[in-house]
């Protein structure tokens, strides 16, 4: 065989090599279990209010903008001490997500306004179960992630009130 081709070769089974690598690590994400365990995190903003939403899910420019206008946070003064917001700010930026989640330009402040987020539900989950007074809206991530308190959003876990229609 001529060696150009030869190195053609080679190179080609390398690309596939890499291939199927990055195909393993995505599977891997695929999982859809993220860290939620941080016990500050966990109390100031994963118990009374909302559950622990997965720091993965917005990139570290969304958090420094939500946690830096917790004195207006989604209609409420949910503003922390300056240590423990550190501390919390912290966890979020070093777990989250490397996707860009800016919308038109500015941080998103919600995960369901990501198009990540959109497009993953938007198509499974129809209007009429977001108007169900036990699941009220995409917020409540738990009313449909039987386990969303312990960040695991794997697929086993979904269960869609008045069922799942694909
Ligand atoms: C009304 C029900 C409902 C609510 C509320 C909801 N989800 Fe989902 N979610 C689903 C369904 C159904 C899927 C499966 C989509 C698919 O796999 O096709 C899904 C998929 C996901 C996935 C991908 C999982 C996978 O295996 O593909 C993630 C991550 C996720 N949701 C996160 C969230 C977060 C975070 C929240 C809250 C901010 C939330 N969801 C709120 C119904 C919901």
């Amino acid at each position: 065989m001529n060696p150009a081709r030869n190195a053609f070769r080679l190179a080609a089974m390398y690309v596939i090599a890499a291939a199927t690598t990055a195909h393993a690590f995505s599977a891997h994400a695929g999982d859809h279990a993220y860290r939620v365990d941080h016990p500050a995190y966990r109390q100031e903003c994963g118990t009374s209010c909302h559950l622990p939403y997965p720091p993965a899910l917005l990139d570290a420019a969304s958090w420094r903008a939500v946690m830096g206008g917790l004195d207006k946070h989604f209609g409420t003064d949910a503003s922390l001490d300056p240590a423990a917001r550190a501390g919390i700010l912290a966890f979020l930026e070093s777990n989250a997500g490397r996707r860009d989640t800016s919308v038109n330009g500015r941080p998103a402040l919600r995960i369901s306004e990501t198009p990540r987020f959109l497009k993953e539900h938007r198509k499974e989950v129809p209007a009429e179960v977001l108007r169900r007074p036990d699941v009220k809206s995409f917020a409540n991530c738990g009313a449909c992630h039987k386990a969303a308190d312990t960040g695991d959003y794997s697929e086993r876990g979904i269960r869609v009130p008045g069922g799942w229609f694909r």
